[in-house]
Parts: C-alpha cells; structure tokens; sequence
C-alpha cells in the first residue's frame, strides 16, 4: 500500500501533483510520503500488539530526521549501527532507552558514546568486542546492556549481498558456540546480558526463515535459561520484504500469525528492526529526461539521476518500476535503457524495459525508492546530493536542502607544499 497515485493522467503522492514539486525544487529529487510512512510503522506495530514488543527502526534504511521523528513520535525505537547513526537518533529527540546497536565493527569510541548516552543495548557480534566493550564500561562506571547476536545458519533465500544468517557470513556468533560465549559475557563484571539478536538478511519474502530462526533462538533462550541466565528480550531483527515487481511478502499480520504462537510460554519482549517494510514503498526518485538516444537495437532514456544517488539497480542488479509522472495520451511503448549521466556502465535504473514512449524533460519516478536509496547516495563523479521532499496532505515540505558546489568541497584543504 501507497499513497503514490495517478488522478486522470497525473501522478500524485496523497494530495499534491508531483511535477508541482519538480517545478519548485528541480530535479533529481527523493519524495516521501508522510501518510504512507506513518501508516506502514502503525500497521507493523499493530500486527504485534498482543505480546509485549518493541520497533527500533533500521534508520540504515533511511535516516533522515524528518523519518526518523515520525516513527518516534508514535513511540517507535531505533536500530544504530554507527555513532553517526547514534548522533542523528539523539538529534531527533529519540529515547536512548529505545536504541540498539548492530554491528561488526563498533569502534571504541563509539562504544564510549553509546554508553555515555545510555542507549539499551549492544548487540553483540564477537568474543572481541564483549571484551572491549566491558572494558569502557569499567572505564565510565557503568554496566553496558547486551545481547548476543547470534548466527543461526539459516538461508532466507534473498540477494546474497543482503543475505546475513548463514555461519559463512561475517555477522553474529555461530549459535553452536553461543552458550559459551553467553557464559563468558556472564563473567565480565561491566556487561549485563538482557538479550539475544539475530537477523538473518534482508528483501525475505518468506515466512519458513524467520520462523526457523525463531525457533532456534528461542530454543537458545531455554538453554541459557538451565544454565541460569536469564534474558528480557529477543531480538527477530528485520528482513521482511516488500513488493518492487512481483513479489507476494507476507503482510506483517501474516508473520505475526506465525510467529506469536512460538512465543506463548515466554514473557520476553520481542524487539524488531524493520526498515525496508516500513519506508520502501514510501518513497520515490523523482528524475528528469535529458536526452532519448538511438542505440543498437534498443532506446536509452538518459535522465539526471545517476548511480550515486540511487545505487540498488547497479549494486544488486534490482528491480525498480519507473512510471512518467504524466501518462502519454498514446500508448506508444518502447524497449529501452533507463541510465544516469556517470561514466560507468553500471550506472543504470532499469535495463531493456518496456516503457511508454517518453521525450527529453518529461519526468518519470523510480518507484519503491525509500530504503537505501539516499542513505547509500554519494558524490561520485562530484555530483552534488539531492533533495529529499516530504508530503502530507495537501503540503510539501523540503526536509533535506540539494547540495550545491561549496559543499562538494566541504573539509578539503591544499597542504601549503602545493600552493
Ligand atoms: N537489523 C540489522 C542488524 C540489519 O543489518 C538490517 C539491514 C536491518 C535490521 C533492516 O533490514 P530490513 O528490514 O531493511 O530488511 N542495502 C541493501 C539492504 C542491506 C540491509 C542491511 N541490513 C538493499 O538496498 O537492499
């Protein structure tokens, strides 16, 4: 469900005419929609309503404050893993009490400052780390909140770029060795265990992983339970899917259906990090044609959004639908290459398409363009980034200014050698 829409020939996000928005901030542009964002957050969290559970955000999905503040503000948690991340969650007022932090590669001073701001917890993803973050725990005088993340080595049949739970995967502490490394935790004086993590990959579209890692996990929380550790919470992580062509991903009530009855004899809170699910199909790229050209056997559509402002089709070989944001009155199509302007032949958002017929300064949007678009944006080729634009009703607002020349240059400096 989405609030992008056609009335007549003319594509809307909930009340406003996109090319309105074009005329007013340019092209390229990211577009969010407010009330599909709003909605995707409540219908996930309603899904779970009758057990005890937490939503923390992936803002690795997308981080922009504006995003981030409407998730928070219906009482939703976010999913770190940077202190950059970190930063940006305390910026928008989120409480550190709702914040988790993934990752492989924490540093220690990024340590420091997680447990400086009392976030709830570390997951965990090394022997390595646990010592290192008990270590500035005894540092700063605190107890440092973790669960393991644990590797359950179960395939959740997804892009294996984004595939992260089977134990030839960098991610998480093999679940065979979990109990000793729970008891390891357990002897170091600064770290309270509260939890176990997994997350087994992202873009799954099946209900059999998450419900095999589920139980796996849980069978885990027994054992650490004989062995007399007790946990407060189990950490699913995200992955569900969403539909970018045709793909059936199971409605999050769907999974809840499934996954609820496997925890009825515990009292655990169930923590999830859902990003994709939430804002992927709430956002779209807005780009504009520059120039159709004639190639061997088939039509390139070259527009000004590159590879650095939407990288999923060049990285992943992924699908994004692209629609004309004004329908043509003739229904002329046409087989063609949609590419950017960068000098690489990756650089491209849809390969020998069906497409209507579309000429130079017509717009068309990428659609499904809300997760991991802006946030794996860059300068490349010194392109400056693009705006991002928030709808709700009636209004837009510019929730991310377009970078301009300065900012390309930000922080550079000529050593005095060279002047
Ligand atoms: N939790 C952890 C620990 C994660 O690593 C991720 C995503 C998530 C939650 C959220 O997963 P989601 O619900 O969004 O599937 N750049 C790739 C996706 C990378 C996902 C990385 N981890 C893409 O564009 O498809």
């Amino acid at each position: 469900m989405h609030d992008f829409k056609y009335r007549e020939r003319d594509l809307y996000c909930e009340d406003v005419l996109i090319q309105d928005i074009a005329e007013e901030v340019g092209t390229p542009f990211y577009l969010y929609s407010y009330n599909t964002l709003r909605n995707h957050f409540l219908v996930f969290d309603e899904a779970f309503k009758d057990i005890p559970h937490m939503i923390c955000f992936a803002m690795k999905a997308n981080s922009n404050l504006s995003i981030l503040k409407t998730f928070i503000r219906e009482g939703g948690g976010l999913d770190i893993v940077s202190g950059g991340e970190l930063y940006r969650a305390l910026l928008v007022g989120a409480d550190p009490r709702k914040i988790v932090y993934a990752g492989v590669g924490k540093t220690k001073e990024e340590i420091r400052y997680a447990l400086e701001s009392d976030i709830l917890m570390f997951n965990v993803e090394s022997p390595q780390e646990l010592f290192l973050i008990d270590e500035v725990a005894e540092e700063l005088d605190c107890k440092a909140r973790v669960a393991l993340r644990v590797n359950p080595d179960i395939d959740p049949m997804t892009h294996p770029y984004i595939s992260t739970g089977l134990k030839t995967h960098k991610f998480g502490i093999n679940i065979n060795n979990a109990l000793k490394e729970y008891k390891l935790a357990e002897s170091l004086e600064y770290i309270e265990i509260v939890g176990i993590h997994k997350h087994i990959g992202s873009q799954i579209v099946q209900i059999s992983p998450f419900v095999d890692a589920l139980e796996k996990i849980i069978f885990l929380a027994k054992s650490l339970k004989e062995a007399g550790i007790n946990i407060k919470s189990l950490n699913v992580g995200g992955g569900l899917g969403i539909t970018y062509k045709d793909e059936t991903p199971p409605h999050p009530r769907d999974l809840a259906a499934e996954i609820i009855p496997l925890l009825s004899d515990t009292d655990h809170t169930i923590i999830f990090e859902p990003g994709r699910v939430i804002v992927g199909n709430a956002g779209i790229l807005v780009t504009k044609v520059l120039y159709t050209k004639l190639g061997e056997g088939k039509s390139f559509l070259i527009v000004d959004a590159g590879m650095n402002d939407m990288i999923r089709p060049c990285l992943y070989n992924s699908y994004h639908e692209i629609l004309p944001l004004r329908e043509n009155s003739t229904s002329r199509k046409i087989v063609a290459d949609v590419v950017g302007p960068i000098c690489e032949s990756g650089d491209f958002f849809a390969k020998d398409r069906v497409i209507s017929e579309l000429k130079r300064d017509q717009l068309i949007a990428v659609m499904s363009a809300g997760a991991y678009g802006f946030t794996m944006s860059s300068n490349y080729n010194s392109r400056p980034r693009v705006p991002e634009v928030l709808v709700k009703g009636k209004e837009f607002f510019i929730i991310r200014q377009r970078e301009n020349y300065e900012d390309l240059v930000k922080g550079e400096e000529i050593p005095e050698f060279l002047l």
